[in-house]
């Protein structure tokens, strides 16, 4: 069964279309990152998903239901950008008042150590600091132990070293067969932290697949090599290459076949080729190819 099922969705404010015809199903078991960059559509997709605003037009489905019953059963647990923490509450307070929502929680002591709180257990959420707090809605997230977690960029506010923790503890949670949906617009944490990449621009899917596949959409492969002052003429012709570049003597060749292109370059050349290097492009580049204005 599908955990999240985007048929057409659609949502506009006034004249801007914030998501432009969604689809798309995520399995259960899966972590799927949705990566794209400010203003794509990332939030009001999550706040679709979740039942706090409506579509404007198509239909969600989470577990086969309309997202306000899989909520309102326990199923699915979230960490918005603008989830406010009530204040004069102990983090202990907080995610217990949290756990008693849900009909099966998880252990409270198990929840603060998962989000490495156990030490600030006592201190009230007003006195915490940015990463602090995030690590207390990510407790608030998981307390009901859905089987549906939805983290819309749970790491803004965090240093390295918080991220790293928090990547591990979302990754603790997932290992149990549940279902993670993230947003970021950080391309590495997609990359690490998912088995699934879901690439948004614009309010649309724009690619799909794990961060190597994506990476290959967008341009595929580099080969290098040292040119010091031989002619680039003709090598933007051989098979394969969508784009040449030569700086400092170095030509660069961008290509969807490097094995065609590197044979074509000894056979059908006469250039002395020097220092060949062959390299994946960046998942950076593939990122800001497929997301680039038309
Ligand atoms: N409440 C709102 N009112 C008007 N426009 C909005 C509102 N929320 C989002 N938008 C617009 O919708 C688009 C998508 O925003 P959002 O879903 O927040 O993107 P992301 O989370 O990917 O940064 C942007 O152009 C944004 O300005
Ligand atoms: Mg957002």
């Amino acid at each position: 069964m599908n955990a999240i099922a985007f048929t057409d969705v659609s949502r506009s404010y006034g004249n801007v279309l914030a998501v432009d015809g969604l689809n798309l199903t995520v399995e259960t078991g899966r972590t799927v990152a949705l990566l794209g960059p400010n203003g794509a559509g990332k939030s009001t997709s999550i706040n679709m998903l979740l039942g706090l605003i409506r579509p404007s037009g198509g239909r969600i489905e989470l577990f086969g239901r309309p997202p306000e019953q899989a909520v309102a059963r326990g199923e699915v647990g979230a960490m918005l950008q603008d989830g406010e923490l009530i204040p004069e509450l102990t983090v202990r307070e907080l995610v217990d008042f949290v756990r008693g929502l849900y009909p099966e929680p998880l252990d409270l002591d198990a929840i603060l150590q998962m989000a490495d709180l156990t030490d600030l257990a006592g201190r009230r959420a007003g006195k915490l600091s940015g990463g602090q707090s995030q690590r207390v809605r990510f407790a608030l997230a998981v307390a009901g132990a859905p089987r549906l977690l939805v983290l819309d960029e749970p790491t803004a506010a965090m240093d390295v070293e918080s991220r790293q923790r928090f990547w591990a503890a979302m990754r603790d949670y997932a290992a149990g067969g549940r279902t993670v949906l993230f947003a970021t617009h950080y391309l590495e944490e997609a990359d690490e932290n998912s088995d699934r990449v879901i690439v948004v621009a614009r309010g649309r899917v724009v690619a799909d697949g794990t961060a190597a596949q994506i990476k290959a959409k967008a341009g595929g492969h580099a080969v290098r090599f040292t040119l010091d002052g031989q002619s680039a003429a003709g090598l933007d012709a051989l098979p394969g290459v969508s784009a040449v570049e030569v700086t400092g003597g170095t030509a660069t060749l961008r290509t969807a076949d490097p094995d065609a292109t590197v044979a074509a370059l000894y056979r059908g050349t006469s250039l002395e080729i020097r220092d060949l290097r062959l390299a994946g492009a960046d998942l950076e580049d593939a990122f800001l190819a497929l997301t680039r204005e038309p």
